[in-house]
């Protein structure tokens, strides 16, 4: 143990496989307690199974490192409620919320079905915003009490949901919308003494594996250390940001900014829009590639 995180009160969601497993296994490392949340689920999000979150639990307590199960979907708004409640009841409190459960059911959008949207906009959308709801207005309730706490959320994007996935229109959608969430909720929670931030990882997982070529690719523990570290009251100055981890490589990813504009002065003529938008978009920077366009 490193004494980084010591004394400090983790959940990690979908932690009982791939990255998750890896940020609760880190975290533990470096001295916090850890809700190992997993609803055990299939990679499309079928079925249920307790077993992948009581393996990781007992992982974390074989290295000498103190964690509960928790089999709740995240998504289920009450169940996300009794997560952080469990947390609050068995270790006193909570520091840390790394949202990271999620599943895919990829396919080109004119191929997606109403079902595929809904599941996979509720599992990482919905499954964000219920943690990060009820985790925050236990914040706002001990900053009210006068014992504010120096309080972290890691949320997981995907550069699908940053530079765009083809294949994957739904997922990209989820994931760009959790950069938006993390955005406001940095915004709203700093008063309550809470940083927001989000990762886009990389990993051989079982998620990549039926994907893409995953030889070479990263591999789940290579995204923890940065989890640990914006988990840590060091990180107190960071909020807002989006971080990229590709093995050894970290990026800021910058998002989306007022770029080249111009004021008409009154209501625009159809007409003039094409001359004065293609000047503007002559100079802005090219966007980046969508993945596999
Ligand atoms: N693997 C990558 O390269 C990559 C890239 C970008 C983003 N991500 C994101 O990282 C996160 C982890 O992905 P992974 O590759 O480790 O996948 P994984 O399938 O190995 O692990 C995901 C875990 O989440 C759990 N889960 C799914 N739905 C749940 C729910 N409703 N409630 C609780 N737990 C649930 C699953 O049971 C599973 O154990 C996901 O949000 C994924 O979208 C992964």
């Amino acid at each position: 143990m490193t004494g980084l995180l010591d004394g400090r009160i983790a959940i990690v969601t979908g932690a009982g496989r791939g990255i998750g497993r890896a940020h609760a296994l880190e975290l533990a490392r470096h001295g916090a307690k850890v809700v190992v949340n997993d609803f055990g689920v299939s990679l499309a999000g079928e079925g249920t199974d307790e077993s992948p979150a009581a393996q990781v639990v007992g992982e974390i307590v074989a290295a000498g490192g103190e964690a509960v199960a928790n089999g709740a979907d995240v998504a289920d708004f009450a169940a996300a409620e009794a997560l952080i409640g469990q947390a609050v009841e068995t270790y006193g409190g909570l520091d840390i919320l790394v949202n990271n459960a999620g599943f895919v059911r990829d396919r080109m959008l004119v191929n997606t079905s109403e079902e595929e949207w809904d599941a996979v906009i509720r599992v990482h959308l919905k499954g964000h915003f219920a943690t990060l709801r009820h985790a925050g207005a236990y914040w706002r309730a001990e900053s009210k009490a006068g014992r504010q706490r120096d309080a972290r959320v890691i949320n997981t994007s995907s550069g699908a949901g940053l530079q765009g996935s083809i294949g994957q229109g739904t997922y990209s959608a989820a994931k760009a919308g959790i950069a938006g969430l993390t955005l406001v909720a940095a915004a709203e929670m700093a008063r309550y003494g809470v940083t927001v931030n989000a990762i886009a990882p990389v990993a051989k997982t079982r998620m990549t594996e039926g994907a893409f070529d995953t030889s070479a690719m990263a591999l789940p523990e290579d995204n923890s250390p940065v989890v640990a570290w914006l988990a840590s009251e060091d990180a107190r100055d960071v909020t807002g940001r989006v971080v990229e981890i590709d093995g050894s490589r970290i990026t800021v990813e910058n998002g989306w900014a007022h770029g080249p504009s111009a004021d008409a002065g009154a209501r625009w003529e159809a007409a003039e829009v094409g001359p004065a938008l293609r000047k503007l978009l002559a100079e802005a920077p090219e966007p980046e590639s969508v993945y596999g366009a």
